[in-house]
């Protein structure tokens, strides 16, 4: 620890350190001494903990309590206008080759890049209180842990990650017991402050920088308070960290829900399935069947450790503890399982309008609009303000345990077989309701081109359509061909028999009229049991060019106001659009250079084939 640098409660705190883990004790210092904050505080995780930070956040001005008869022991946080999603213009896989961070990563030379964020960071905490957590994504009995320690300024953080992961001094003790590698990764919202200077509810930096070293497993987060770029178990560590360690070590983290399904006969399928972020995985991961004698059960919701198990199952784990979920569209109608676990409280809403009785609100909560809100920017707001109330992007953070049908396997660190595999994107045209792959490589073809239009979730345009490789377009930590070919060769030593059976869904498609082509949400259950069926060998399909579609009467509509015919229209293969598809696909290949796997090409020039024998 230096001694010019720190004032001395400084060394006192550290002195205070309530670890002996050598490479902890050393990172901490390191850091407190390039950011300067006033006091240091070793996160213990715990309810008491929890209440004093949540009560100085309100006394702050960060959160507003909300009426506890509403939602108790809830917060509604507003965050700065500038700040409200992800930045992937702004996120970097600092690979030590920038060939290794492939064409879908912004690169910059480690060295460099920590040159630059060294300058950042320095003071970057003066005024504040540097917060350390423990913390482990999966299961602490897991048989290989993994383990971080997120180091920042903001309590709004550590308030949330204590909601979304494993937190606090259990944590430190298994670090400390088993000497364990753990991933520094350091947050810093980029806004001291100089003595006597207020703070704003929100502080953020204009510059934001959320950086990745991946062969050191290290991650350096600036500038930004919102979840997915500051909550560094989340995207940061879970995913694009995570598929560097799974590349290496021989697992695979994915962008996916995990919900299990029993049959009326009483036979379970979990299903994973990939959608790009806002796309519909919490809403079905927390599915309300429509269909007859059905029972889903949640797993995850939006991230998936998968690993080939002793018999060659591929089986999954849900690394989180919580659910960061998209709230707009989330209601009681859409969503019920998700709004009966908002509504038990302890969760923290970002974004969204408050009502007049001290409770959340945003578009699509009740078929009912109030009269009267506040929106998330604190203006009123009546229903033809002409504007949302509840920003797009607004999301409720919530622990998973307030699930009612979360899983029991839920706690299970082996996790569950994955007996299929969805992969889905948000497209207005082109795309089937459902396609089932022809087989494994077909299926990962189909992931490797999935496209959806933007959204919210991140910054820049809404609605474009872009490809997004297994939803995983803004998260793999290394060369995007690399990750398909690691997809095709882990595979390749599973027990080929129990591979899962992939399709491709899109719960978006549009009619001429343009409305939805498929009702969605509950009566998605009806697609997953044509699924289910065709894994039974029981259900019918036309064969196309592109894979396999059900036929107009396989699809269960029992209950629903629809024809055959309108199952027809939402599953059609439509030539002249797959003719734009197939350039976009190409083009899309093209971008690879040398390192998409011959395989995929492959199944690029049969499907071109298909079409032209068609
Ligand atoms: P996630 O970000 O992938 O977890 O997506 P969410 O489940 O939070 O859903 C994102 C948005 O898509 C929300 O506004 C949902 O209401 C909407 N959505 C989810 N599933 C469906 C569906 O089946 N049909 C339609 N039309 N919208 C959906
Ligand atoms: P989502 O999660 O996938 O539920 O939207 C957050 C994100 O991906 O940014
Ligand atoms: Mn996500
Ligand atoms: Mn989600």
């Amino acid at each position: 620890m230096g001694t010019t640098a720190n004032p001395p409660v400084l060394e006192g705190a550290l002195m205070e350190a309530p670890t002996t883990h050598p490479t902890l004790r050393s990172w901490v210092s390191e850091i407190a001494e390039l950011t300067q904050p006033d006091s240091i505080y070793w996160v213990d995780g715990s309810e008491a903990e929890y209440t004093r930070l949540t009560d100085e956040l309100v006394a702050a001005g960060t959160l507003r309590r909300l009426n506890p008869e509403l939602f108790p022991n809830s917060f509604a946080a507003f965050s700065d206008p500038k700040d409200v999603a992800r930045v992937e213009d702004r996120t970097f896989i600092c690979s030590e080759s920038k060939r290794d961070a492939g064409f879908t990563n912004n690169w910059m030379d480690p060295a460099e890049m920590k040159a630059i964020l060294t300058e950042r960071f320095r003071g970057s905490m003066r005024g504040r209180t540097m917060y350390v957590i423990p913390f482990v994504m999966g299961h602490l009995d897991a048989e290989d842990p993994k383990f971080g320690v997120e180091i920042t300024d903001s309590a709004y953080v550590v308030a949330s990650m204590r909601i979304m992961a494993r937190i606090g001094t259990d944590v430190l003790r298994k670090i400390e017991e088993t000497d364990a590698f753990f991933v520094p990764a350091l947050h810093s919202l980029g806004a001291p402050l100089e003595p006597g200077q207020a703070d704003v509810p929100w502080p953020c930096n204009e510059e934001k920088w959320i950086v990745h070293f991946p062969e050191e497993r290290s991650i350096w987060s600036y500038g930004s308070g919102y979840g997915g770029n500051a909550l560094l178990g989340k995207k940061c560590y879970s995913l694009r960290i995570a598929s560097v360690m799974a590349r290496d070590e021989g697992w695979l983290a994915e962008h996916m829900l995990i919900l299990k399904l029993t049959s009326p006969e009483n036979k379970v399928y979990n299903i994973a399935a990939a959608f790009p972020s806002a796309c519909g995985k919490t809403n079905l991961a927390l599915l309300d069947p429509t269909v007859e004698g059905w029972k889903a059960e949640t797993l995850g919701d939006d991230i998936n450790w998968m690993r080939f198990g002793k018999d060659g199952e591929l089986r999954g784990v849900n690394p989180e503890f919580g659910l960061f979920g998209v709230a707009p569209g989330t209601g009681w109608g859409t969503n019920p399982n998700a709004m009966q676990a908002i509504a038990k409280g302890n969760s923290i809403f970002t974004n969204v309008a408050l009502t007049d009785d001290g409770g959340v609100w945003w578009e699509g909560m009740t078929e009912e609009v109030p009269a009267h809100l506040t929106d998330w920017q604190g203006n009123d707001w009546t229903p033809d303000s002409g504007r949302p109330a509840a920003h797009p992007n607004s999301r409720f953070c919530t622990p998973i345990t307030q699930i009612d049908m979360l899983a029991p396997e839920y706690h299970d660190p082996e996790g569950v077989e994955i007996h299929a595999i969805l992969f889905g994107g948000r497209r207005k045209t082109t795309i089937p309701l459902v396609t089932e792959a022809r087989d494994w490589t077909n299926g990962i073809f189909m992931g490797s081109t999935l496209s959806s239009e933007t959204t919210a979730a991140a910054t820049g345009a809404v609605g474009v359509v872009r490809r997004d490789p297994m939803a995983m377009l803004p998260f793999i930590g290394y060369d995007a061909g690399d990750y398909l070919k690691h997809w095709i060769t882990l595979s390749a030593k599973a027990n080929q028999e129990r591979l899962p059976k992939i399709f491709l869904v899109n719960w978006f498609r549009r009619t001429a009229d343009g409305g939805f082509a498929w009702p969605g949400f509950g009566d998605n259950s009806r697609v997953l049991k044509w699924a289910i069926e065709r894994i039974e060998g029981k259900a019918d399909a036309v064969e196309t060019p592109i894979g396999f579609i059900p036929t107009g009467d396989s699809i269960d509509l029992t209950g629903l106001d629809m024809t055959p015919a309108n199952v027809e229209e939402a599953v059609r293969v439509d030539p002249a659009e797959w003719v734009e598809e197939l350039k976009d696909i190409e083009a899309w290949y093209d971008r690879f250079g040398g390192s998409l796997p011959q395989e995929l090409t492959d199944q690029l020039a049969e499907l071109k084939r298909r079409f032209a024998e068609a």
